[in-house]
């Protein structure tokens, strides 16, 4: 038995209950690490798109499943301890909501949703409900992700004073097959910005500590994504190029408080092998992070610590950590870590009062896109 399993097994000899709404690409990993813990059971699958969560019941021989048209008659119906919600960005907010007005735990997808007006929403029902709200970012149980904030956490860097971040893609907008959930506006919301940029917001601003942000100036493109040449050997290149109504591009530079500095690109398309390393400015020392091609949010290689000894400019290279054999995969973390969370009442692995400022910046990138001025970011009360 892994440590992630022991991490999200019960103690009390009890099954767990779980439903997943949305069954399309993500709901796959979902399910395949929920298989890993035998003390869990996917009871309830809801789908909008009729015959989608029945296949997906076929394809993992979940016999006994019970199957729904959308989130709210799964919710109404079932007796859950939890949920993940694998839906489009466009509809985190809604079944989040319902399900924990319901009394239900809840995984959500990353982004945490499109805008901050929702993700407020989110939290007051969170807050009411009592319920475990965990958004998800499966980087955080990488330990090459988590040795990031270690390091900053050790006092290695002194003061961290700017942060350079993101990642990118030469040629990676979500669309193929028939899929195009990523890239209208009315089911994703947001594009590129969203949907990776999340990943290197969070990669830095976990490892200074989630400070709250001032202002943004921020803009995003979409020069990419609405040409079909984007798309080439794709059939359905044309319907792609027609249908895409969000970002796939974006840049921004950020005043955080306590006098940290963050400049930030992201791409789904460009033409560039990479918008560069993320780079951690200290007082004591730097660290570079190297970008992956296809940037998902880890670490591309090793990462180095720049500083000086007596008097001698000197490199140390951070060796990559690798994964024991009872670590179980990042998935069955990320799973475990619900289960987890569900068994000891909380508190949830990746917490909204977090993600919050992670969509305050990325709504506030969008406010300044459209108003052409640098924007101020207020986080609400909750
Ligand atoms: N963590 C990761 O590594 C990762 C990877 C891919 C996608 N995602 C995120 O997961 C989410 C889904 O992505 P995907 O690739 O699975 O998209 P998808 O379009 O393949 O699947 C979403 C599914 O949700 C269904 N749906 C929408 N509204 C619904 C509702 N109210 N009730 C029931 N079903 C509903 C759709 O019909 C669709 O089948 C996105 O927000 C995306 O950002 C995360």
């Amino acid at each position: 038995m892994t440590a992630a399993i022991q991490n999200g097994g019960n103690t009390a000899g009890k099954t767990y209950k779980i439903g997943i709404i949305g069954t399309g690409g993500i709901a796959h990993s979902h399910m395949k690490a929920y298989q890993s813990f035998p003390n869990v059971e996917v009871v309830a699958l809801a789908d909008i798109v009729p015959g989608r969560a029945q296949a997906f019941a076929d394809e993992f021989g979940l016999t006994n499943a019970h199957i729904y048209n959308d989130d709210k008659s799964l919710l109404d119906h079932e007796q859950l301890d939890g949920v993940s919600i694998c839906t489009y960005n466009r509809q985190h907010a809604g079944p989040t909501i319902y399900a924990l007005e319901k009394g239900v735990n809840v995984l959500l997808e990353k982004p945490m949703c499109v805008t901050m007006d929702e993700a407020v929403a989110m939290m007051r029902a969170e807050k009411k409900s009592g319920k475990i709200l965990t958004v998800g970012f499966q980087p955080r149980f990488d330990k090459n992700m988590q040795m990031i904030k270690r390091i900053v956490e050790s006092g290695e860097l002194g003061k961290v004073y700017y942060i350079q971040t993101g990642g990118g893609r030469r040629r990676g907008i979500p669309a193929y097959g028939n899929k195009t959930s990523f890239i209208e506006e009315e089911t994703a919301g947001i594009g590129a910005l969203a949907d990776i940029g999340c990943y290197s917001l969070d990669m830095c601003l976990n490892a200074i500590g989630y400070p709250k942000p001032l202002t943004v100036s921020g803009f995003k493109s979409d020069y990419f994504g609405k040409d079909p040449k984007t798309y080439k050997n794709q059939p359905n290149a044309e319907l792609f190029a027609e249908k895409f109504g969000v970002d796939d591009f974006a840049g921004a530079f950020i005043r955080l408080e306590g006098g940290v500095y963050l400049d930030f690109r992201i791409a789904w398309a460009m033409n560039i092998n990479t918008p560069g390393d993320t780079i951690i400015l200290g007082t004591k020392a730097g660290l570079r992070i190297p970008s992956t091609d296809c940037w998902n949010g880890t670490t591309g290689g090793p990462m180095t610590l720049y500083r000086q000894m007596a008097g001698e400019s000197v490199e140390e290279v951070v060796p990559l950590l690798k994964d024991g054999p009872n670590d179980g995969t990042l998935w069955e973390r990320k799973i475990g870590s619900f289960l987890h969370a569900i068994e000891t009442g909380g508190p949830a692995p990746v917490p909204t009062s977090q993600i919050l400022i992670n969509q305050a910046i990325i709504d506030g990138i969008v406010r300044s896109d459209a108003e052409g001025r640098e924007v101020e970011i207020q986080i609400p009360e909750i």
